[in-house]
């Protein structure tokens, strides 16, 4: 996409979009070094407002190195956190304090009285004096040369949700429905994660001299957009940034996916209409006004800044039955390829008739969830499916639920208890919020594995198709923190040359680049990488299918597997046998509780949409996109 001036009219802060979030983060480092070195050689302090969440980390890792392999010197700086949970001690593994000491300070040489983080353990009755000393420390050091900043999914910044005024200083707030969702996972339930916070206002924030806001992953897509491109209101806080004189915000491609520039770019400037952005023009403007593609008018499209396409390839009659026909060739009920049949306009080879398969799911209950519809139609036409799963996921069971699994075996009684003896001896132990032991991870490890393998019996497929990896950056780390290594990337190499797949289906490839998906995608795009002159590599196809918290556009689906009503019925009750994955929130988005009921919810609105579009009606869809190396 051409960058200029036209094409960014939309746009009322300044966005750089990267190739990755790595290259984003080592600029943002280097601006960083530069004012260090310079404020060091000059005598003078460097005063930081930093972060805390998934995004900096990566900055985090470039500052270390800096100062390791550099010797960038961190004597002089003195930093300002943006915020911490209410009520959670500094030792507590989720605290922002212990995040802050363990992703930087601790391998640096930061003097500890120069470090300044909001105090979580303040009493209520003292949090706004103390807040008030928090804003005249800010001042006493000269105020914050650059803040750097994440985005949270309901637009915050530091944690000034939806309703932070924009002169709002550092206080105590409540957090968000969905911020205390998304921050489930580190917590291991929703219920263990803090209702309020301290944080810096809005207003604390602006006054910083510049501004750095960093995002990554396609979660952050649209509320980014909205915040670059909409007036600023105070129900989407990140929106005050407009107007600050000197704000940046470094994107991936994933989290600037959704700024007109990129995703409409017809209503923004000249665009080279490639088949890709012709076919997702015709669709927009159909569902932007609600007719079906074949009823699509000449004047639609020159009332739509459209008009110069239907210069190049109108009238509309000829382009809407060409585009028609392109997305009614992505339907078909053969996900591994139609033997015997014509295959020039299928979106899968019919042959091998028989196709080797290999389903990556990057913790159990991916694959189902994404994709059980497709699995279990490759299964019953006969193609070879195997399902890797690259991690254990045992960091997403509740304790609960391995109590329970320990009571059962122990009710079983005889030889073999001493492990659940063991691990109901350290449950009962554990204090709330501590990390888990490598066996009480152990045995929530076999519980996911009995799981999956149950849910693949309902899919259809023998349990001994299952390979569980355990992929090492997972056994070995927690949320956030998790490293990639030659080891995850063999163990996936090493699989795909036993099996030598005609066909792989995997996820994660936009995902926010911390997450187990994303990291599992990497990993295999990674091993894929490895084999590259492999024979076997020259006929194989990668196919991507998406989580249940979003799925792909009409207009980039490549295959699109429809389901009667009672297979989407059999795909759930797959689903049901991820017991421990059970939702604990009490509060979800549109009052989907549960994973299968927003894995339904999405497999009927992509058949509603096709059906909206002009083409047949289905009762579910399932949608893939073939990722191609380039
Ligand atoms: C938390 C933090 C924010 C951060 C946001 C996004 O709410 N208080 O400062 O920007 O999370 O987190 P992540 O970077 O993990 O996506």
């Amino acid at each position: 996409m051409r960058s200029s001036a036209e094409n960014e009219q939309r746009e009322r802060l300044k966005c750089v979009v990267h190739p990755s979030a790595d290259i984003a983060s080592a600029l943002a480092a280097a601006e960083l070094a530069t004012l260090i070195r310079r404020n060091n050689a000059a005598g003078r302090p460097t005063v930081l407002g930093l972060a805390t969440g998934s995004t900096p980390v990566r900055l985090y890792r470039q500052l270390i190195r800096l100062h390791r392999e550099e010797k960038l010197s961190f004597k002089n700086v003195v930093t300002f956190n943006l915020d911490e949970y209410h009520g959670l001690p500094r030792t507590h593994p989720e605290s922002y304090w212990r995040f802050m000491h363990e992703q930087l300070f601790n391998h640096l040489d930061i003097p500890p009285a120069n470090i300044h983080i909001p105090d979580g353990t303040v009493p209520r009755a003292e949090v706004f004096a103390w807040c008030r000393a928090y804003e005249e420390q800010i001042r006493a050091a000269g105020g914050l040369d650059v803040q750097i900043l994440g985005i949270g999914r309901t637009g915050h910044i530091g944690f000034n949700e939806p309703g932070s005024g924009r002169d709002s200083r550092t206080r105590l707030v409540t957090l968000d429905a969905l911020t205390r969702r998304d921050a489930a996972r580190d917590f291991v339930g929703e219920a263990n994660v803090p209702r309020h916070a301290i944080t810096m206002g809005v207003g604390t924030i602006l006054e910083a001299r510049r501004i750095l806001l960093l995002a990554w992953g396609e979660a952050k897509a649209r509320v980014l957009a909205d915040a670059v491109e909409k007036s600023p209101t105070d129900s989407l806080p990140a929106s005050f940034l407009q107007g600050h004189p000197a704000v940046e915000l470094h994107l991936d491609a994933a989290a600037a996916s959704e700024l007109t520039r990129l995703r409409h770019p017809w209503l923004v400037g000249t665009v080279d209409w490639t088949p890709a952005i012709t076919r997702r023009a015709v669709v927009w403007l159909a569902q932007q006004i609600g007719k079906p593609v074949l009823k699509l008018l000449d004047e639609d499209y020159s009332e739509h800044g459209m008009a110069d396409l239907l210069t190049e390839q109108g009238p509309a009659y000829g382009l809407n039955i060409r585009i028609f026909n392109e997305l009614q060739h992505t339907i078909t009920g053969w996900p591994g390829g139609k033997p015997g049949a014509d295959d020039q306009h299928r979106p899968e080879r019919a042959l091998p008739a028989q196709k080797r398969v290999v389903v990556f799911s990057p913790e159990p209950s991916d694959d189902v969830l994404g994709m059980g519809g497709t699995l279990r139609r490759l299964v019953d036409q006969g193609h070879d499916v195997t399902v890797a799963y690259l991690t254990s996921g045992n960091l997403g069971v509740p304790d609960e639920e391995a109590a329970m699994a320990a009571e059962l075996v122990i009710d079983l009684a005889g030889t073999g208890t001493e492990f659940a003896q063991t691990v109901r001896r350290q449950l009962g132990a554990k204090a709330a919020y501590e990390s888990d032991t490598p066996e009480i991870r152990q045995l929530k490890g076999v519980l996911r594995r009995g799981e999956a393998r149950a849910s693949l019996q309902a899919c259809g497929l023998a349990a001994a198709r299952a390979r569980f990896l355990d992929l090492p950056f997972y056994e070995q780390g927690r949320y956030r923190q998790f490293r990639i290594g030659e080891a995850d990337i063999a163990a996936v190499a090493a699989l795909l040359r036993e099996v030598q797949p005609h066909q792989i289906f995997a996820t994660g490839h936009s995902a926010d680049p911390s997450s187990v998906p994303a990291l599992g995608f990497e990993v295999l795009r990674r091993a894929l990488a490895l084999a590259a002159g492999e024979a076997w590599r020259a006929d194989c196809r990668v196919w991507l299918y998406r989580g249940p918290d979003r799925e792909w556009e009409p207009a980039e689906i490549e295959m699109a597997v429809p389901f009667s009503p009672r297979e989407l019925t059999q795909k759930i009750q797959a689903i049901y046998h991820h017991k421990s994955q059970r939702s604990q929130s009490p509060v979800v988005a549109a009052g989907l509780h549960e994973s299968w009921q927003q894995a339904e919810h999405h497999n009927r609105a992509i058949a509603g949409r096709y059906d909206a579009l002009g083409l047949a009606e289905y009762e579910a869809i399932e949608a893939f996109r073939r990722w191609r190396e380039s």
